[in-house]
């Protein structure tokens, strides 16, 4: 990793607010926006287009290593390009919800994934969220937050989110897919979700958008100075 770039690293559970917060402050500090769950979703999509056994290590690899991913910013916010097709609609399904756990807990597609992150992080100052961004991708970035929130909280927010794109679920219903996805994504054992000794911890359960942005661009401005 260059040193002249600068790279908050922000981890969480499923449901703790590290898409919409990272979006928020990349925006408001003029840095890239790296939404690494978004990468092992597009690996995720197109290896169930081709129908690949999502057990089938060697051929996920082969998927990761040769798709293109691109990111560009909108006024509707970021989208997901893979060989160039827009995938930002398609890598939210619930079929690629359901399967993305088990593709990225593949060693050869987290090798391919890890190493586009670095790349992006030598040339740019960005704001990277995902599950192993401030353990394995960038152990030196320059300010890393661990974002929390209490299971009921993050539940409630996936019903919303649910809620715009058209899809009834509950609460409860939620609370049970969300257990399910920090138990296999803490248990498996390729870089578990996991807090760094060295990353602040923000609770957001009742924290609005705009404190949570605002606390860790205030983090930010206290480690740098700037
Ligand atoms: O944050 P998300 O829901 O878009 O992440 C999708 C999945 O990808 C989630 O199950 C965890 C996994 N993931 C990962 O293993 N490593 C990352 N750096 C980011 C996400």
């Amino acid at each position: 990793m260059s040193s002249s770039t600068k790279i908050i690293a922000i981890d969480g559970p499923a449901g703790s607010g590290k898409s919409t917060t990272a979006r928020l402050v990349a925006k408001k500090l003029g840095f890239i926006f790296l939404d690494t769950g978004a990468m092992y979703r597009a690996v995720t999509l197109l290896a169930l287009e081709k129908k690949v056994p999502l057990s089938d290590a060697d051929a996920l690899e082969d998927v990761a290593a040769s798709v293109q991913i691109d990111f560009k910013d909108d006024e509707e916010g970021q989208k997901v390009f893979a060989n160039g097709r827009d995938i930002s609609s398609e890598i939210r399904s619930p079929e690629v919800t359901a399967a993305v756990s088990e593709v990225s807990a593949h060693a050869g597609v987290r090798r391919h994934m890890v190493a586009k992150q670095r790349e992006i992080g030598k040339k740019y100052d960005i704001v990277a969220e995902g599950r192993d961004t401030t353990s394995v991708v960038f152990p030196n970035a320059t300010l890393k937050i661990y974002l929390l929130a209490s299971i009921e909280e993050r539940a409630r927010r996936r019903v919303i989110d649910f809620q715009r794109m058209g899809k009834v679920t509950t609460v409860q219903e939620q609370i049970k897919a969300i257990q399910a996805r920090d138990e296999y994504d803490s248990d498996r054992q390729n870089s578990p979700l996991k807090q760094t000794s060295d990353s602040i911890p923000v609770d957001t359960t009742h924290l609005t958008i705009e404190d949570q942005v605002n606390e860790i661009i205030n983090l930010f401005r206290e480690k740098t100075g700037a």
